[in-house]
């Protein structure tokens, strides 16, 4: 059996569940940035991974990335897939709908998304409660390596995943709390994109330009390392300061792989930096598309 094992990540997490996956299953280890430039991916493997961390997940929950990725994908319709959705809150509520959408995309070019996983690792977004970021890391981390191995005996038969109809029927009843939710992401999106309230922009059109709050301070020493591991080529390094582009993901890469601390994001509320502890900055370099 070949698998190719796609993944998208900004501080880690999801980098680290897609190389134990690898390991496990010997599938090949892809990012998705190196798709960036292609118009389509084509795959000779049998069977297909993706994964990635949830964003906003009652507004969208994909990355951009992940759905242009996706869509660039030929041949799917007779290979196994299944995707791993990262999260740092609680998993039903914000992994599993970004799974949904995910699978209805899928299906939407003629796939089937076989076997879907939620993970909640360490919450790198420091614009949510401090108690999702007090939580123990060290038992989370324990919990995946013990998730890991009956879900990759499940992706290595092609099998489905347990208990999807009960995660249907708990999503159903969670779809009117979602549809509040959205107004609260909406909101943060205009702040962050300083947009104003009147503006006619969708979500989608938001997320790029989020980069305009984002400020680096006078501990910048011109390294360039913010450029190198952005994910999308979206700084450029003008006079040895970093400018951002306006092809965002808001995945916090630059911010928190920075070696001086100087940049900082919307939602820096504590001083806390946030990446998976076994990730190296070389590790998040592979990830990065070629210059
Ligand atoms: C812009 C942004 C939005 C996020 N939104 C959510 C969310 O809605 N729900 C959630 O549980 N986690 C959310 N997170 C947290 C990440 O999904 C989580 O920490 C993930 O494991 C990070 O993966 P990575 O290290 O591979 O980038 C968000 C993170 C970022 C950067
Ligand atoms: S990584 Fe940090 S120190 Fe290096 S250029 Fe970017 S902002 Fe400056
Ligand atoms: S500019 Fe920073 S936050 Fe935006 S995509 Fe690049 S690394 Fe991620």
């Amino acid at each position: 059996m070949e698998m190719d094992i796609y993944y998208f990540s900004g501080t880690g997490n999801s980098l680290s569940v897609a190389k134990d996956i690898a390991q496990e299953v010997k599938g090949t280890l892809i990012s998705m940035s190196s798709g960036i430039d292609q118009e389509i991916i084509k795959t000779e493997a049998d069977s297909v991974g993706i994964v990635f961390p949830c964003y906003m997940a009652q507004l969208h929950g994909l990355p951009l990335i992940v759905e242009q990725f996706v869509e660039k994908l030929e041949n799917i319709d007779t290979k196994y897939i299944f995707a791993v959705a990262t999260c740092g809150g609680f998993e039903l509520v914000n992994a599993l709908p970004t799974l949904r959408r995910l699978s209805k995309l899928i299906k939407s070019l003629g796939g089937n998304l076989t076997a879907e996983f939620t993970i909640k690792l360490p919450m790198n977004n420091l614009s949510y409660p401090s108690k999702l970021m007090n939580q123990n890391q060290n038992e989370m981390f324990i919990t995946w390596k013990k998730k890991a191995e009956p879900m990759c005996e499940l992706i290595i038969s092609k099998k489905k995943n347990p208990y999807k109809l009960i995660k249907i029927l708990f999503n159903g009843f969670m779809t009117p709390m979602y549809f509040f939710l959205r107004n609260f992401y909406i909101q943060h999106l205009r702040k962050t994109a300083q947009v104003g309230g009147k503006t006619k922009l969708n979500f989608r059109q938001m997320i790029p330009i989020t980069d305009t709050s984002i400020t680096v301070d006078e501990n910048c020493n011109g390294c360039g390392t913010c450029a190198k591991v952005c994910p999308v080529r979206n700084i450029i390094m003008v006079d040895d300061k970093p400018t951002w582009q306006h092809t965002c993901e808001m995945c916090l890469a630059c911010d928190e792989w920075c070696p001086k601390g100087a940049i900082h994001h919307w939602c820096k509320t504590n001083g806390k930096d946030y990446h998976h502890p076994d990730v190296t900055l070389s590790d998040m370099l592979k990830q990065g598309v070629i210059r």
